[in-house]
């Protein structure tokens, strides 16, 4: 340390202001402020200093330290009052950057939209055009254009959502073949998938809201060989494996003759998946198309039941629960 008494207060006044300058937070200032202005400072040792300092000089030393005393009370005001303001302002969130960066969550498609995707996609393959129709449907194509007489059980009250006399949610895709009649004309191959409802009870393999694709061919001389082709082409484009069919005799108001769709996997057994038939001409009749003309064939297949078997889901009520584990496993 210099033995010049005047010089050691030029260091103490040179170290302060670095040092009140430097104190980038509370704890360093806290400090600073002992080291230099606190009792046993070395603002207090200068001032102790006085006493041994030449008489003459004695004046002119106590004012030097008075003004280092000033100065550095000073500064380390100005520095206590810029730190709080820092520390009252709202804190920058702390970015570590070497941590590992958070993967984002890919949502993916429902199961069920995977599947209508798939299935209007082969269906384009064979020729026919994505359509589609009103949820909320009139009597009228739902049931009377079908052939579906007023006294038909499927027009049941119990067992359609009827939201007045006149209208209800579909019962079946099959609108969608009257729609299209009236508002095209033959020749036409349309498909269409959408939700249909009706008021059944909920268990493993049903449900009051569930999906139809429904697919419509219009031409000249058309014959169920044409629609056996269709379903077998179609069948094994969406499930990829070498799957049979085979047409089971059945009745829908809407179709002459008709019949229920079995799918047979191998290593399994038949599985229904849905009803089929060539266009009725009543049903053509209904729509203004000829049908000495014209002839059609048409299907209708449940999705959920396709789903099911694509990725072996045992039980309906999966698809409408929304749990993110089984949305996930299938994505
Ligand atoms: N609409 C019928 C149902 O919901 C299924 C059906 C059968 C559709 C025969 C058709 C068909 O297009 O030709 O049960």
């Amino acid at each position: 340390m210099n033995d010049d008494p005047f010089a050691r207060v030029r260091e103490a006044l040179a170290a302060g202001r670095a040092a009140f300058a430097g104190a980038d937070d509370p704890a360093t200032l806290v400090a600073a402020e002992q080291a230099f202005l606190g009792k046993k400072g070395r603002v207090p040792a200068l001032m102790d200093l006085l006493k041994s300092v030449p008489a003459a000089d004695k004046a002119a030393f106590g004012k030097e330290v008075n003004i280092l005393k000033a100065e550095l009370t000073a500064l380390y005001a100005a520095r206590k009052a810029e730190l709080g303001a820092r520390v009252a302002a709202p804190a920058a969130p702390e970015v570590d950057l070497t941590l590992p960066g958070r993967r984002p969550e890919h949502g993916s498609l429902h199961p069920l939209t995977q599947t209508a995707r798939d299935i209007v996609r082969v269906m384009n393959t064979l020729g026919f055009e994505e359509t589609d129709g009103p949820q909320v449907e009139d009597e009228f194509h739902n049931f009377v254009a079908l052939n579906i007489p007023a006294d038909h059980p499927a027009r049941d009250e119990a067992d359609n959502f009827y939201l007045d006399d006149k209208r209800l949610l579909r019962s079946q895709t099959s609108t969608i073949q009257v729609r299209t009649l009236m508002a095209r004309k033959p020749p036409l191959r349309v498909t269409a998938v959408g939700r249909v409802y009706r008021p059944d009870t909920v268990d493993a393999t049903h449900h009051y809201m569930f999906h139809q694709v429904e697919g419509l061919a219009v031409d000249e001389g058309l014959t169920m060989a044409d629609l056996k082709a269709t379903l077998l082409s179609f069948v094994r484009a969406l499930y990829q494996e070498d799957v049979e069919i085979r047409l089971r005799p059945s009745f829908f108001p809407f179709t002459e003759p008709s019949a229920e769709i079995d799918v047979l996997f191998p290593g399994r057994g038949w599985v229904e998946i849905g009803g089929c038939g060539m266009v009725d001409p009543a049903v053509f009749h209904a729509c203004g198309v000829d049908p000495e003309r014209w002839s059609g064939f048409a299907f209708g297949c449940g999705v959920e039941r396709l789903a099911m078997r694509r990725f072996a889901v045992p039980d309906i009520r999966r698809f409408t629960e929304n749990d993110a584990r089984f949305l996930k496993r299938l994505a």
